[in-house]
């Protein structure tokens, strides 16, 4: 089975859109890029075109390459005090020589739809949480969607970056499923795949997942995104992996757009949220 991410996306951003004109509200993102990265500069565009898709507001900060840590956390501040922004996207990653955690923990965490804050990680983790990374909270979407259930099930997940493998594992352990972690340094990494019901790649190295990784019937998500010869590629070896997974994602069209699309539902949870509390 191909878990379609592109499909289950546009359903709901579809269903979004509604709930967005029935609520009266008027959420609005602001994404703060720093730089000319071209494939940073494309995802935003692509998170704005999404905006516009669900009735969301968009405004996009850029700043040049050179700002420093102060001067991003100003910006930040600036967009914390706007009462008209619901939820502050900065696209990661920031130059270098840009403090990024020192960044992330300026957005307020009522406004960081991103779920980086440590607050809203520290939630994540308690098992209690309100905002959730965008691609981790998409896979769990989409497994949720193909009626894929973790609880009891084995799930491995390769990679701990905050972004994706430490909140994904988090997810997947809220759910009650056996959760292991591995990285660079785990040793023989295969016997931990092998053992996955549910096997998560997020590595960054093109078709890292063979089949000799994976065990038969599993439920095989790849979150990487490389670019080969000019083209998209995941994390796992798709053509040959898909023979022995029972359910796959392909790149494009798997995690990707899932990701857009809870960032578009934070983003109006965040509205919602601050609605309520009268911050809006
Ligand atoms: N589709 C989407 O929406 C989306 C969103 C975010 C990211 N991505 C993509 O997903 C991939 C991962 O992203 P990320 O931000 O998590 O990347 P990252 O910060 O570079 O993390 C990669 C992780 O893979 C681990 N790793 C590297 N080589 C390994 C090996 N040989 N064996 C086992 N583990 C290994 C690293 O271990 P160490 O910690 O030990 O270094 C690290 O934890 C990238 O391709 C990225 O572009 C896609």
């Amino acid at each position: 089975m191909i878990l379609d991410g592109k499909k289950v996306s546009e359903a709901r951003l579809a269903r979004l859109k509604e709930e967005v004109e029935a609520s009266g509200l008027t959420p609005e993102l602001a994404t703060v890029i720093v730089g000319k990265d071209p494939a940073s500069q494309m995802y935003v565009r692509m998170k704005h075109r999404a905006c516009g898709q669900v009735g969301i507001r968009s405004r996009g900060v850029e700043l040049p390459s050179d700002s420093t840590t102060e001067e991003v956390r100003e910006q930040v501040d600036r967009l914390n005090q706007d009462q008209d922004v619901s939820g502050i996207l900065v696209q990661l990653p920031l130059p270098p020589h840009v403090d990024t955690h020192r960044v992330v923990e300026t957005v307020l965490p009522e406004k960081d739809v991103d779920g980086f804050h440590p607050a809203n990680l520290g939630r994540l983790f308690s098992g209690n949480p309100i905002f959730s990374p965008c691609t981790p909270r998409g896979i769990m979407t989409l497994l949720q969607e193909y009626g894929v259930e973790p609880e009891g099930l084995r799930a491995v997940v390769i990679g701990r970056s905050i972004e994706v493998g430490r909140p994904m594992a988090a997810l997947l352990l809220n759910a009650s499923a056996t959760v292991t972690i591995c990285h660079s340094r785990t040793r023989e990494l295969p016997s931990f795949t092998r053992q996955a019901d549910i096997l998560v790649a997020a590595v960054g190295k093109a078709r890292f997942v063979e089949p000799t990784m994976v065990r038969e019937g599993a439920v095989v998500i790849d979150v990487g995104t490389n670019q080969v010869d000019g083209k998209l590629c995941g994390d796992v070896d798709f053509d040959r992996v898909r023979e022995i997974a029972s359910a796959i994602t392909p790149v494009p069209g798997g995690v990707g757009p899932m990701t857009i699309a809870s960032l578009m539902e934070n983003t109006f949870l965040a509205a919602r949220l601050q609605s309520c509390t009268g911050a809006r």
